[in-house]
C-alpha cells in the first residue's frame, strides 16, 4: 500500500477542477507535511478560465502530434537560475468562447460538498468561480504555486536507499517585473497529474491542407481560437466536426455568417435529426484542399471562395514535462491513444507514487472526486484493500484494449449506459473505504438517484436537431437552454 513509500510530500500539477478536488482530498487525509499545487496560469480554474484575446491564432501542423508541437523546453544545466523568458508556444490559453455554457447538469458536474450556484447548465464563468472558490473553501489556496510551470518530472532514488523513489520537479516561473524566467527544483514523495487534456489542438492530416494554410494565412482556424460569431459576419464558413464544439459553433454561426454554414461531419451524434437545422448544410469529410482555394469533399462535391474553415476536431493530451528517457517509459502512447502501463485510468503499474486525475471521458468533476480520494487514501497508506497485483493490472489493460477495440471507442472513454461508469466508481469506493473513525480522509460520495436522474434526463442538446430559429438579435426564439429527454439513442454521456 502507498507503494511502499512513506509519502509525506505530494505535488499536484494543475489547478483546474481535478487539481482542486485532489488538493482537498489530500488535505483531508491529514497525513502529508507538504502539498503543493503547481499551476502555470495566474489563477485556478483550468479549462474554465476565459481568455478574451487569442492572438496569434493557435494552429498546429495538420496531422502533427503534441510531442512535435509541444516539445519540452530546454532546461538550464544548473539550477536554480534565471534566464530570458520562454518564447515557445505552450498552449496554455483555453478554448472558452463567449456563449459557452456547461453541458452536464450541475448536480453531476459539481463536487459532492458544494453545488454550483445555479443550473442545470451554467455560463462558463460559473465553473471558473466555483473552482477558485473550492480552493478557498478547503483552505487549500495556500497550496497553490501560481504562474509556475512544471517543466520536468524525473524519477530519483529515495535518499534512504530502501528501493523506493521520489520525483524531482523542475519548475519555471515567469517574473513579469524583471521579464525573466526563474528556474528551480523541488523534490516530492509523490506526484498527481491534473494537467488536463484540452490544451493542444489537433487538426487531421488532409491532402493539400498544409500548403493551403501557407497560401491562405488565417483562413484555417481551430475551435480553440474561436470566441464569438461576430467576426464571421457575412463570411462563408465551413465547420469541421460534429461533437460538442462542432455543434455549438455551426449553430451559433447561423446568426452572422453567410448561409448556409457548412458542417463537415464524419459521424452522427444522438442529438441530431435526419436533416440539418435550418441554415446549416451538412458535408462529408474533406478529401483535399486545392492550390486555387477549392475544397473537395469525399462525395466528389466541392466549395469555392470559403473565407474560414474552423476545425472543431478536438485535442490530444500532452505531457511535455514527463522525462520519458530517464523515467524509462513514455507516459502516453499516441498510436494506441492511451496511458502507458496504467490501471483504472488513474494508477501506474511501474510508479506507485504517481497518479493521474481527470483523464477519462466520463462524468467530469464528480468522478475526479472519486479518483482524488482513492489516490489520497493510497498515498496516506490507509486504503482498506490494496490495488490488485501487477499481473491483474496488466490483464485489465489487455482486456480493456480488446473491449474498446471491438466497440470502436477509445481506451479511456468510459460509457454510462451498461453500468461501466458505476463499476469504475465502485472500484474507487472499494480502495478508499471510509477514512478513519476520527474523521481523517474524505469519504467517496454516493451516486444519488437525483443525480442519476439528472444525468439521464436533462440535456443541453436538443435531440432531432435545433430548428435554428433565431430572433433578429440572433437569439434562440424559444426555450433553448435545456430540455428533458426521454428516448436516447447513444451513450447518455457520449458528448463529454
Ligand atoms: C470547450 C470545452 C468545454 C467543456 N465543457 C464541459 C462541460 O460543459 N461540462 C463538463 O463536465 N466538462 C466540460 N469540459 C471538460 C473540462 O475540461 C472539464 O470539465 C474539466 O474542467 C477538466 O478539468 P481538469 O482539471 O482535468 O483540466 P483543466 O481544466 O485543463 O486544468 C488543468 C490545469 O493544469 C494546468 N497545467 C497544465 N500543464 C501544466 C504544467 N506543466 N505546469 C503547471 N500547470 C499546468 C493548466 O494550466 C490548467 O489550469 C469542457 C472542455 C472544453 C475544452
Ligand atoms: N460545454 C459545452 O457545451 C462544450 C462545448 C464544446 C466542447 N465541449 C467539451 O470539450 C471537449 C472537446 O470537444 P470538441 O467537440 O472540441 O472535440 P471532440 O469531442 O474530440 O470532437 C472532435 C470531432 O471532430 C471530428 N473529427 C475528427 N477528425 C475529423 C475529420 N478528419 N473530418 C471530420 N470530422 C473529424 C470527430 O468525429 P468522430 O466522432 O468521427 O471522431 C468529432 O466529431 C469535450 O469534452 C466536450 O464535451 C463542451
Amino acid at each position: 500500500m502507498g507503494g511502499g513509500n512513506k509519502i509525506k510530500s505530494v505535488a499536484v500539477i494543475g489547478a483546474g477542477a481535478a487539481g482542486a478536488v485532489t488538493a482537498a482530498a489530500l488535505k483531508a487525509e491529514e497525513a502529508f507535511d507538504v502539498i503543493r499545487v503547481f499551476e502555470r496560469r495566474q489563477s485556478a480554474g483550468g479549462t474554465w478560465i476565459y481568455d478574451a484575446a487569442v492572438q496569434p491564432n493557435v494552429l498546429v501542423r495538420p496531422g502533427a502530434l503534441p510531442a512535435e508541437v509541444d516539445p519540452p523546453l530546454e532546461i538550464p544545466e544548473s539550477l536554480p537560475t534565471v534566464t530570458r523568458p520562454n518564447q515557445q508556444e505552450r498552449f496554455s490559453t483555453t478554448p472558452i468562447y463567449d456563449s459557452l455554457t456547461t453541458n452536464v447538469p450541475e448536480i453531476a458536474m459539481s463536487f459532492s460538498d458544494v453545488r454550483f450556484p445555479y443550473g442545470p447548465f451554467a455560463p462558463h464563468h460559473i465553473p471558473r468561480q466555483y473552482i477558485e472558490n473550492y480552493f478557498a473553501l478547503h483552505k487549500t489556496d495556500s497550496f497553490l504555486v501560481l504562474n509556475t510551470t512544471v517543466e520536468d518530472v524525473l524519477k530519483i532514488n529515495h535518499p534512504s536507499n530502501d528501493g523506493s523513489t521520489q520525483w524531482k520537479l523542475t519548475l519555471r516561473r515567469y517574473d513579469a517585473l524583471q521579464n525573466v524566467d526563474i528556474w528551480w527544483e523541488e523534490i516530492f514523495d509523490a506526484v498527481i497529474l491534473a494537467n488536463g487534456h484540452y490544451s493542444v489542438p489537433t487538426i487531421p492530416y488532409v491532402k493539400g491542407l498544409e500548403e493551403y494554410i501557407k497560401k491562405y494565412p488565417g483562413r484555417i482556424v481551430h475551435s480553440k481560437s474561436y470566441r464569438s460569431p461576430s467576426i464571421y459576419k457575412s463570411k462563408r464558413v465551413v465547420v469541421i466536426g460534429n461533437s460538442a464544439s462542432g455543434t455549438d459553433l455551426s449553430r451559433e454561426l447561423i446568426s452572422t455568417a453567410q448561409l448556409p454554414v457548412y458542417q463537415s461531419k464524419r459521424s452522427k451524434t444522438w442529438w441530431e435529426g435526419d436533416t440539418p437545422p435550418a441554415g446549416i448544410e451538412w458535408k462529408p469529410v474533406i478529401s483535399e484542399y486545392l492550390p486555387d482555394g477549392r475544397i473537395l469533399f469525399d462525395d466528389g462535391t466541392y466549395l469555392d471562395d470559403i473565407d474560414t474553415v474552423i476545425y472543431c476536431t478536438g485535442y490530444k493530451p500532452s505531457y511535455p514535462f514527463w522525462n520519458a528517457k530517464k523515467n524509462g517509459q513514455p507516459l502516453w502512447d499516441y498510436r494506441k491513444g492511451r496511458l502507458v502501463k496504467s490501471y483504472w485510468h488513474t494508477f501506474f503499474q511501474d510508479f506507485p507514487n504517481l497518479g493521474i486525475v481527470g483523464l477519462p471521458r466520463v462524468l467530469t468533476f464528480r468522478s475526479f472526486e472519486y479518483q482524488a480520494i482513492a489516490l489520497a487514501r493510497l498515498f496516506a497508506n490507509r486504503n482498506p484493500i490494496p490495488l490488485p497485483p501487477i499481473p491483474v493490472q496488466q490483464a485489465w489493460v489487455s482486456e480493456r484494449e480488446e473491449l474498446t477495440r471491438k466497440e470502436h471507442r477509445r481506451f479511456h472513454d468510459i460509457s454510462w449506459d451498461e453500468g461501466e461508469t458505476h463499476a469504475w466508481l465502485q472500484g474507487f469506493l472499494n480502495w478508499s473505504g471510509l477514512g478513519t473513525l476520527t474523521g481523517q480522509g474524505r469519504i467517496p460520495p454516493p451516486l444519488t438517484k437525483e443525480m442519476v436522474w439528472a444525468i439521464e434526463n436533462l440535456k443541453k442538446y436538443r435531440p432531432g436537431g435545433d430548428d435554428g430559429k433565431k430572433d433578429s438579435n440572433g437569439q434562440p426564439t424559444e426555450a433553448y437552454e435545456w430540455i428533458m429527454v426521454e428516448n436516447r439513442k447513444r451513450d447518455v454521456l457520449g458528448f463529454i
